[in-house]
């Protein structure tokens, strides 16, 4: 019972889509304007520039291989790496943003989608972009408010919101040029993921399927922002026509894969495009990775057992029309949040025939498969589980799961892994076109699936169909914190796509860590949430060099040069997913840290400030109260409603307040002041009044405070 309840609390998030046709309200007109000349980046500067001296696009390359063809830092040297600067962003959340070098301007951005564009040789700040989100929004983001950060092109900056806006910006002031809004504001979507450019159009997708959207990925002019084309993942509810470019694949392949009841009529279906976005110029095609379903409970979603395309799936669209080119679906009726939105990488592989070169996508997605499948028409390859599994027997010859009986029937706890965090999130995975080797930043993180018995009588505004407070006890404990611990693992795979099986691994301490830069230089750079940022030969593992960036560095390290010097950049920060709802399990804690753009050269020689540690007071401000069955019913509704942020059994992680020691748990009034009346929602912190029942807000309030007085010192 506990091994179930504990996974059942170490995950969640994911991200997800839409439902109805989104307005594209436009907030400012672009002015008539001569061609850039300062980030005058377009097709031709990417394929043939990235990943050199500058770093154009999110995945380095269209192809997204992370892989810098600069040799300067190599293996001789990098244990000479030093801090050349480092600059302060200003928040406490997560930052998961890749940084775009170009003309010697370095784009980033942190927690609520801020831009900001700094000299990259010095880390000078050139100008800040605040976007203004009405903070009360992020109830909406199962994640954090977290951004991958942007895209640039002919003198653009592009930046997808958090609430759903797209933004085009100076990319030499800063200034607004236009912004659209993507999605229908009034559904719980959100925006996290890069844009990519290609051909004139900012491709963006967008989250929400924890809470019930409709997925979709749209194009949009980068000179107007004008909505080019979109493609729903998910069919309407009535399998009628979008008027959108889908509209065919729903017919040729979606429709009949889904039933004509269930929630997904209602809720969107899910299937949000929250990450990956690839485009593949030798097929002059889109291809992007679609999430889980919505809610994640297959049977309350269509009670029809029927596949649900284009959910968990890699899909290829025309990139002029959108109109659809083939399909491959990595887990067929998906009831796991087994997201397929991980990191698509196209490559050259010797897999034709006799050997001869053909052009693959690989993907390691949350399922912990890794799959080479053919670019040109979705045909499966090969794929292995890269970390161990126990939800499926196998895949057949299609690449098709067989799916364990344990695993389908959710009416009792199966303690699964992957858990809904996934084998592979969205932190970026590398590959080396020199060695052939894919590097993969895995994890292990079971839990328990089960129905929740109370999602028909009882509504949250996280909306998975799935239990988080399944066997969970009302008591933590140093035990139960060991056990969890014991659980939660992370390793960097280097994995061969032509063998199809591992060819080293480096384990680490735990979970979530960073994305991977693979190098010409035989090196790739990778960091942990625990802030050690290291190079590795990339041949065999060795661990060449270590620096403690003093914070989370979970990110996609970015390479460049400017003035014959190779600087290596990585965006730090505490906060995100993981953090937020498994934190209190770091062995030695991070604590809540301001985020960071670290960047290092050989020889740098300053000094990261040292991370002044927050003084808690760890003393409850209330005493305990409540019957065992207010306690109980306060776990659940905490488990169902809260956890996501404060952390499971109020276990906090230090990003947000810790509701044990808060002055608000201890005073009736104050907690109905924020769980009621809304208090604190300017900052994150909304109204629960729609969702629990004022008996419910104070049986909370008891958990809460039992939780407080039973765990006074395990954290
Ligand atoms: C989407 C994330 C999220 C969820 C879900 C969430 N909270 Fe919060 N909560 C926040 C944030 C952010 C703050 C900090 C607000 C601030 O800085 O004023 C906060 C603050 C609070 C505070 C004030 C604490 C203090 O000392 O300042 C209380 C009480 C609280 N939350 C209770 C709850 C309860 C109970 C639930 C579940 C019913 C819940 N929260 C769900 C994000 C969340």
């Amino acid at each position: 019972m506990i091994r179930s309840a504990l996974l059942a609390t170490t995950a969640m998030f994911l991200l997800t889509a839409c439902t109805g046709s989104a307005p594209d309200t436009k907030e400012a007109a672009s002015a008539e304007k001569p061609a850039a000349t300062f980030a005058a980046v377009d097709d031709n500067r990417i394929k043939t520039a990235s990943a050199g001296e500058e770093w154009l696009s999110y995945g380095g390359t269209y192809d997204e291989q992370r892989h810098s063809t600069l040799t300067q830092i190599n293996k001789e040297n990098v244990g000479e790496l030093g801090v050349a600067w480092s600059y302060d962003l200003a928040t406490n959340r997560g930052v998961e943003s890749t940084p775009i070098v170009v003309d010697g301007v370095m784009y980033v951005t942190s927690a609520w989608s801020i831009v900001y564009a700094l000299d990259a040789k010095t880390g000078e700040e050139l100008w800040v972009h605040e976007p203004d989100v009405d903070r009360s929004m992020a109830i909406k983001a199962c994640c954090d408010v977290v951004n991958r950060g942007v895209a640039v092109y002919d003198g653009k900056v592009f930046v997808g919101v958090i609430d759903g806006r797209l933004q085009a910006l100076d990319a030499k002031t800063g200034k607004l040029e236009w912004s659209v809004v993507t999605v229908d504001q009034d559904k719980p979507y959100t925006i996290t993921g890069a844009p990519r450019v290609v051909d004139g159009k900012v491709l963006i997708g967008n989250g929400g399927a924890e809470l019930g959207v409709r997925g979709y990925v749209s194009a949009y002019d980068t000179d107007t922002g004008k909505k080019v084309w979109r493609f729903y993942t998910v069919p309407n509810p009535n399998k009628q026509p979008d008027g959108e470019a889908s509209d065919d694949a729903f017919v040729k392949v979606g429709n009949v894969s889904w039933g004509d009841t269930g929630k997904w009529t209602t809720e969107g279906g899910g299937g949000t495009v929250w990450d990956s976005i690839v485009y593949d110029e030798v097929n002059d095609r889109v291809i992007f990775g679609v999430g889980n379903g919505s809610p994640w409970n297959w049977e309350r979603r269509d009670p029809s057992g029927k596949d649900n395309l284009f959910l968990s799936s890699i899909v290829a669209v025309d990139a002029d029309t959108g109109e659809y080119a083939w399909h491959f679906q990595t887990t067929p009726g998906d009831t796991w949040d087994y997201t397929a939105t991980q990191t698509i990488i196209l490559a050259d592989l010797p897999l034709g025939e006799n050997g001869a070169s053909r052009r693959v996508a690989m993907q390691a997605p949350k399922n912990g498969f890794f799959y080479v499948i053919d670019a040109g028409t979705g045909e499966f390859i090969h794929a292995k589980n890269f970390v161990p599994q126990n939800w499926a027997e196998g895949l057949d010859e299609s690449g098709r799961p067989i799916v364990t009986a344990e695993a389908r029937d959710q009416s009792v706890p199966h303690f699964q892994t992957p858990g809904p965090l996934g084998a592979h999130n969205w932190h970026p995975m590398a590959f080396s076109p020199e060695l052939n080797l894919a590097y993969i930043p895995a994890q292990e993180l079971p839990q328990a699936y089960v129905v929740d018995p109370l999602a028909e009588s009882s509504p949250t505004k996280w909306n998975t169909g799935v239990d988080f407070a399944a066997g969970i006890p009302t008591e933590f404990t140093p035990e139960i914190r060991k056990m969890v611990r014991s659980t939660l693992k992370g390793r960097l795979i280097a994995w061969d796509p032509i063998k199809n099986e591992e060819r080293w691994a480096v384990e680490h301490n735990n979970a979530w860590n960073g994305g991977v830069l693979s190098t010409a230089g035989g090196l790739v750079f990778q960091g942990q949430l625990e802030g050690e940022f290291a190079a590795y030969d990339a041949a065999t593992g060795e661990k060449l060099w270590a620096s403690d960036v003093r914070s989370g560095a979970a990110s996609g390290p970015g390479t460049f040069m400017i003035d014959g010097e190779q600087y290596v950049t990585i965006t730090t920060g505490w906060g995100s997913a993981y953090a937020l709802s498994a934190g209190y399990a770091y062995d030695q804690k991070v604590e809540s840290t301001v985020g960071k753009v670290v960047t290092f050269k050989v020889g740098g020689e300053k000094e990261l400030p040292p991370v002044q540690m927050v003084q808690r007071d760890l003393t409850p401000k209330a005493a305990s109260f409540g019957t065992a069955e207010q306690i109980q019913s306060g776990l659940v509704h905490y488990s169902r409603n809260c956890m996501v942020c404060h952390g499971p059994f109020v276990q906090s992680s230090g990003v947000l307040p810790d509701l044990r020691w808060s002055e608000y748990s201890g005073d009736k009034e104050l907690w109905d002041e924020v769980l009621h009346d809304g208090a604190l929602q300017e900052n994150g912190m909304v109204s629960f009044a729609d969702v629990l029942s004022d008996e419910e807000m104070e049986n909370v309030r008891a958990y809460v405070l039992n939780q407080a007085h039973s765990d006074v010192n395990t954290n």
